[in-house]
């Protein structure tokens, strides 16, 4: 069985979904493994470190796609007039990447299309079986770090106290809203620079996990801004619930320098929790690191993928933050693949796809000609 690994062909993507351990492994299993010329040197990894985990460099780009069983990709396969990388797959070829199928129906008409089996890790049932496979808290976790850094790059204040000969000067105060995975690894990482960190979520369960961390979780006395939905996932407030939210928060964030926000609910845009009346509240100086920009941003003011200053206020909405990080986004991305790869690969290195198994059938997209995932037809709706 042949597995590729293309070079990413997103612009700005650094990632590269197998590295050199990993195909090592796969080599051992019988596993026959080509990667792109090239696909691993923005992380880091040369064509020679993956010559040596027994790997062949293919220089062809074309036929590192037409010659594959099985494709893996950290992001969509690219399906613009330029370029059709579907198109170079052959039927019965599998796929596996972060499709993000609800929001991008071309690609998933074209995958069943052209009958691919492909496999949506960012689809991944969040059970403990799966934990390893994660790759959504994987590179959550990078991106609330990388949030604080930047934070911390582009705010007025240090984030420490410091006692100096030329004074005192007081502790940067940041606030995390949305205290998942990401939100969790910010608070960490400001706590760690010396910062005084507040956090809030919807979900009460985290108030545990918020203060373990060192945090203080700030939430309305009534209780009544709670929304914990089907599997462990935040639902959308009630109207009324969402106003009180956003007055609850327009005098917390008037105290803080910093806020990171991070909050997110499956399948709809994300919740706007920050006004522009909030903004202008904000001291001079402070800083918004919106990780929601993705998905439409936290914001009211954000510009997903720029820096824009209103108010005086930093307001950044950096997209694709685990590419700045790429080689431990990608060592973290192949070992989540490893272990994927590890339920459909079998010990003799053949493909064997057991639809029973809940973490197969919850990641399965296309198979057969059809799109076979349930939530996926239903967010596509008439475009499937
Ligand atoms: P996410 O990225 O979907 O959302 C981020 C955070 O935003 C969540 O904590 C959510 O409650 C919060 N949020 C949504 N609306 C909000 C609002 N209006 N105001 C304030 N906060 C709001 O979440 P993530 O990081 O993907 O985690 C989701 C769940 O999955 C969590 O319960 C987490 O513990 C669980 N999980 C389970 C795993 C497993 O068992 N394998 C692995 C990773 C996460």
């Amino acid at each position: 069985m042949i597995v590729s690994v293309p070079k990413e062909s997103a612009s700005g993507e650094r990632r590269v979904a197998l590295t050199p351990d990993v195909v090592k492994r796969l080599v051992g299993q019988g596993v026959e493994v080509r990667i792109e010329h090239d696909a691993g040197r923005t992380a880091s990894h040369s064509d020679a470190l993956y010559e040596s985990a027994g790997a062949t460099i293919v220089s062809d780009r074309d036929a590192v796609w037409r010659e594959a069983d099985v494709v893996l990709r950290v992001q969509r396969p690219m399906i613009s007039g330029e370029r059709d990388e579907v198109a170079l797959l052959s039927e019965g070829a599998v796929v596996v990447g972060m499709l993000q199928p609800a929001t991008n129906a071309d690609l998933v008409n074209r995958l069943a299309k052209q009958r691919v089996t492909s496999f949506s890790l960012d689809q991944l049932p969040r059970i403990t079986r799966a934990q390893t496979m994660d790759v959504l808290s994987s590179m959550s976790t990078i991106a609330g770090y990388r949030a604080v850094l930047l934070a911390a790059a582009n705010n007025a204040k240090f984030f420490p106290m410091l006692i100096t000969a030329a004074g005192t000067i007081a502790p940067a105060k940041v606030l995390i809203l949305g205290a998942g995975v990401a939100g969790l690894q910010a608070i960490a990482t400001a706590r760690r620079l010396g910062a005084v960190v507040v956090a809030f979520d919807v979900r009460p369960a985290v108030k545990e996990q918020v203060e373990s961390l060192g945090a203080k979780f700030i939430s309305p006395d009534t209780g009544a801004l709670e929304a914990e939905g089907a599997g462990g996932y935040a639902k959308e407030l009630s109207e009324d619930q969402h106003k009180k939210e956003l007055e609850f928060l327009h005098e917390h964030i008037k105290a803080v320098d910093v806020v990171i926000s991070t909050a997110l609910i499956p399948g709809k845009p994300a919740p706007k929790l920050i006004t522009q009346d909030m903004v202008k509240d904000m001291r001079p100086g402070s800083v918004i690191i919106d990780l929601a920009a993705e998905m439409g941003g936290n914001c009211e003011l954000t510009q997903p993928g720029e820096t824009v200053d209103r108010f005086g206020v930093s307001i950044m909405g950096p997209l694709n933050i685990p590419a700045t990080m790429p080689v431990h986004a990608s060592q973290m991305y192949a070992k989540n693949m490893q272990a994927f790869l590890g339920l459909v690969i079998d010990k003799e290195g053949k493909l064997t796809l057991n639809f029973e198994d809940e973490i197969v059938q919850g990641t399965c997209v296309t198979h057969e000609g059809n799109i076979v995932d349930e939530a996926t037809r239903s967010a596509l709706g008439g475009k499937a």
